[in-house]
């Protein structure tokens, strides 16, 4: 039996055409268009190019976006089970649960169709924005705003999060940030959906499971925790010194690093500049100061010590770029998962219409014995319930 890949690193384990990643160059294209060449077109536009495999005429955009904007409101029963969350959670925790409960709803839920599960894309796409910010103002003792239809999705929400419009230069920069949060090829809550997706299991189902991938600081947690940092270093000034001190108790910094890119992920620079639009707009430089001097203290300290730079990553402006749309921490990931829902999607439905079960194998190793007297769960490790 061949040896093991740790964390599956440089596998090929599918073919998609969803998109493409050009690690050395630092290119990203979805269906074969360039990320940076999307930018200026509404999310919906992206939305449906990644789940319908083309970009859509003017008259498939206007019906796409009038199917979205029709489908957004949440529903009282699902605000009700938002109503009942704990609201010390992350926003990602509440949206596992929304989208299950309204998987209950769903009398397709098992039809794998291809007709119903574009229903269901319409309904998740359009919904998930909906869900956090009715989340977010719940946990705060608020009620809900309902979605404005003529509001695009960016700007819709960040209405129904503040309650008010927010500026154009907003809106616009919340559109692209989904665009650049929307695909990234095989990366891991991808393939958590396509590994749920291949049992046949449903597309809520496939979904919640990359809700549940997103979720970890590895991955688009990296997004909240940069939020954090950035508050944790009080001044622009003592960036240098916390990532020292970072890398001295080995401990990682997040946003940066990448298992594919080998140089900048071409998503950073974007959002960097996004970034210093909204920190120049607001006549407030400190936050994008602070991820410059972290970013470089970071390559400083790394190419020294190791000769090889270490990059931000997509989480790292972006978290930037969120402090600044006033967007709170405990939401980053959820924002991220907005984005990323159409990704999702399309993995999913390139999964069921060319289906095999995704069942790799593992190669036994024997393992090492626990000490002795050492009980299986520890008295401080019971769950209580
Ligand atoms: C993205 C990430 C998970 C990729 O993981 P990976 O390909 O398995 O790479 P590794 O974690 O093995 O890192 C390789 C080396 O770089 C170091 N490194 C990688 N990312 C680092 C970071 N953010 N801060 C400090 N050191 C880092 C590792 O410690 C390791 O060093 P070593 O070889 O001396 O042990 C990893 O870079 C990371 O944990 N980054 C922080 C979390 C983050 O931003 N996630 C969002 C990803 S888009």
């Amino acid at each position: 039996m061949e040896e093991a890949k740790k964390g599956l690193e440089n596998i090929i384990a599918l073919e998609t055409s969803i998109s493409s990643i050009d690690g050395v160059k630092g290119v990203l294209k979805y269906r074969g268009i360039l990320v940076n060449d999307l930018l200026d077109m509404p999310y919906d536009a992206v939305s449906y190019l990644l789940i319908r495999g083309k970009l859509p005429d003017k008259n498939e955009l206007a019906a796409y976006s009038a199917l979205l904007k029709e489908r957004r409101p949440a529903g009282e029963n699902v605000l009700n089970v938002l109503r009942t969350c704990n609201f010390n959670i992350e926003a990602m925790d509440a949206l596992r649960t929304a989208i299950s409960y309204m998987s209950h709803c769903d009398p397709d839920l098992s039809d794998n169709s291809e007709e119903a599960n574009l229903r269901k894309a319409a309904n998740l796409v359009a919904k998930f924005p909906t869900i956090i910010a009715a989340f977010s103002r719940i946990a705060i003792g608020k009620e809900p705003v309902p979605p404005n239809p003529a509001l695009s999705h960016g700007a819709n929400f960040l209405y129904m999060l503040r309650g008010s419009k927010p500026t154009e230069l907003e809106a616009e920069i919340m559109e692209k940030d989904f665009i650049l949060s929307a695909e990234h090829e095989l990366n891991a809550s991808s393939f958590a959906s396509r590994i749920t997706a291949s049992t046949l299991s449903d597309l809520y189902s496939a979904i919640i499971t990359g809700i549940c991938t997103l979720k970890g600081p590895l991955h688009g947690g990296a997004r909240m925790a940069v939020m954090d940092m950035i508050d944790e270093i009080a001044v622009p000034e003592d960036s240098e010194a916390y990532v020292l001190e970072k890398m001295a108790n080995n401990e990682k910094i997040m946003g940066f690093g990448h298992r594919v890119y080998l140089t900048q992920d071409p998503r950073t620079g974007i959002f960097k500049k996004l970034a210093k639009e909204l920190a120049e707009s607001r006549g407030n430089m400190k936050w994008y100061e602070t991820g410059e001097n972290i970013e470089n203290a970071i390559f400083k300290v790394f190419t020294e010590k190791t000769h090889k730079p270490i990059y931000p990553n997509v989480d790292f402006y972006s978290g930037i770029v969120y402090k600044y749309l006033d967007i709170p921490p405990r939401l980053a990931t959820a924002v991220f998962a907005i984005g990323r829902i159409s990704g999702w999607i399309a993995h999913c439905m390139e999964q069921y219409s060319d289906n095999r079960v995704i069942r790799p194998r593992a190669k036994y190793v024997k393992a090492g014995q626990p000490p002795e007297n050492e009980p299986l769960l520890s008295p401080k490790k019971k769950i209580v319930v």
